[in-house]
């Protein structure tokens, strides 16, 4: 067990009727703000109406970015910046998936910086201390970005897909309304589910250090409320029980609160950010491909009962198998979750992709050394592991 400091500073608003309180939220910061959003779901569903009109009310000067994409580009976050720097922007509003917020968190980094040019800090593995402060509108649960240090960044030019981290980056106010979640298709639930099993799965579970018996449970706890709710949004995309547990679990799964000072592995998302770098695929997607492939890989003796007790613990696998049968069936239960209840395509080639850059892809992965959790990785293990995606 690590000793660790358990601190998050973010203001969480869940349900229903909370976004009235962003008024009073906005003011302390000041009286001029960036909105920035995706591809338009906001405007489809109503949330950007009520965000404006609130804003408005308040007297406050509002500025727009909009047409964040799906992996968001540096390019787009640096537009955001230069916005905040020629017009004195005091706070930044993400409404949308963690895309979005990532792509705020950018904008609210490079703001503060002198060329105003994210990708020098993303590039130069800066831990971001400044930032303007940004509030946070959930519409997807997955990425846990709204409570989290982190923004994940593309840059198609180099296909590259990198995380800028900083505790500053944390958003200062989270608005979580299950309801903003309803228009989501399927696949995005799906995917975004999926995220918020694998955070938990690849950083801390199955991080392959010492952690205690209340986190394992909280972490088993979390995975198991996935496999039960998401099947429920996927068919009915309405039931507000479903999209609750789903956006409190996609906050749980990267807060920090089931962290208990483990330094995570991140096996599965180092490897899938190569895919989403290289092919621009959705990160969930990618990562429930790869992720049984990767179980399968360091399936052994050594490694079977921490897989063998996700299996009991959270699948509802048997008790009482030999180790590494028991981690067998626990990695089909995992496959059938994704492919079968998620309905996700199984592998890469269905995505389109083959192995022309899966060489250069496992060598990022492992940005020159090596990837951790439950058995080191090599490139060469990495690239192996692609072609069991195929
Ligand atoms: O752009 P709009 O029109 O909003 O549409 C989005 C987008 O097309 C749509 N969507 C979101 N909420 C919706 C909705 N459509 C209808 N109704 C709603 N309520 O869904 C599509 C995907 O949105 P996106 O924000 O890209 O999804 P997600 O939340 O999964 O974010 C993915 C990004 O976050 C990064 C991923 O790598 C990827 O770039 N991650 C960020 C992390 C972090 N900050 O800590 C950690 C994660 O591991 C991950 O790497
Ligand atoms: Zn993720």
């Amino acid at each position: 067990m690590n000793d660790f400091i358990f601190h998050n500073p973010d203001k969480v608003y869940f349900g229903r009727n909370q976004l009235e309180h962003l008024s009073e939220e906005l003011l302390q910061f000041g009286k001029k703000a960036l909105l920035v959003y995706g591809g338009g779901s906001i405007k489809k569903n109503g949330l950007y109406d009520s965000i404006t009109s609130i804003v408005k009310n308040s007297g406050i000067e509002l500025f727009e970015l909009s047409g964040v994409e799906p992996n968001p580009r540096h390019s787009t976050v640096n537009k955001g910046a230069a916005i905040c720097k020629k017009e004195n922007i005091d706070v930044v509003i993400a409404a949308g998936g963690g895309s979005t917020i990532d792509c705020a968190k950018g904008i609210a980094a490079a703001a503060y910086t002198e060329n105003g040019d994210v990708w020098s800090l993303v590039s130069g593995g800066v831990w971001v201390t400044k930032v303007l402060p940004v509030i946070a509108i959930l519409t997807n649960a997955a990425t846990g970005s709204e409570m989290d240090a982190w923004a994940v960044i593309s840059n198609m030019d180099t296909n590259e897909k990198i995380g800028l981290g900083g505790n500053a980056l944390i958003p200062k106010v989270a608005f979580e309304n299950p309801e903003y979640s309803y228009t989501l298709p399927s696949y995005q639930t799906a995917c975004g589910a999926f995220d918020i099993f694998n955070h938990i799965l690849d950083n801390y579970y199955l991080a392959g250090e010492a952690t205690f018996d209340l986190l394992l449970e909280m972490q088993e706890a979390v995975m198991r409320t996935v496999v039960k709710w998401t099947p429920v949004a996927i068919k009915e995309p309405e039931n507000y029980e479903a999209r609750a547990n789903l956006m409190w679990a996609s906050s749980m799964a990267l807060n920090t609160v089931l962290d208990g000072g483990t330094v995570h592995g991140c096996a599965c998302h180092a490897m899938e950010h190569e895919l989403s770098a290289y092919y621009d695929i959705t990160h969930g997607h990618g990562l429930a491909i790869v992720t049984p492939r990767w179980l399968t890989y360091i399936l052994d003796e050594t490694t079977a009962p921490a897989i063998y007790r996700l299996g009991i613990k959270v699948f509802g696998v048997e008790e009482g198998l030999n180790e590494v049968d028991g981690a067998k069936k626990t990695i089909g239960a995992l496959s059938d979750f994704c492919f079968d209840t998620l309905g996700l395509l199984p592998t890469l080639t269905d995505l389109n992709i083959d192995e022309t850059h899966f060489k250069s892809m496992a060598e990022h992965a492992c940005a020159g050394g090596s990837i951790t959790g439950l058995r080191e990785l090599l490139p060469s293990d990495i690239e192996k592991i692609y072609k069991m995606c195929l």
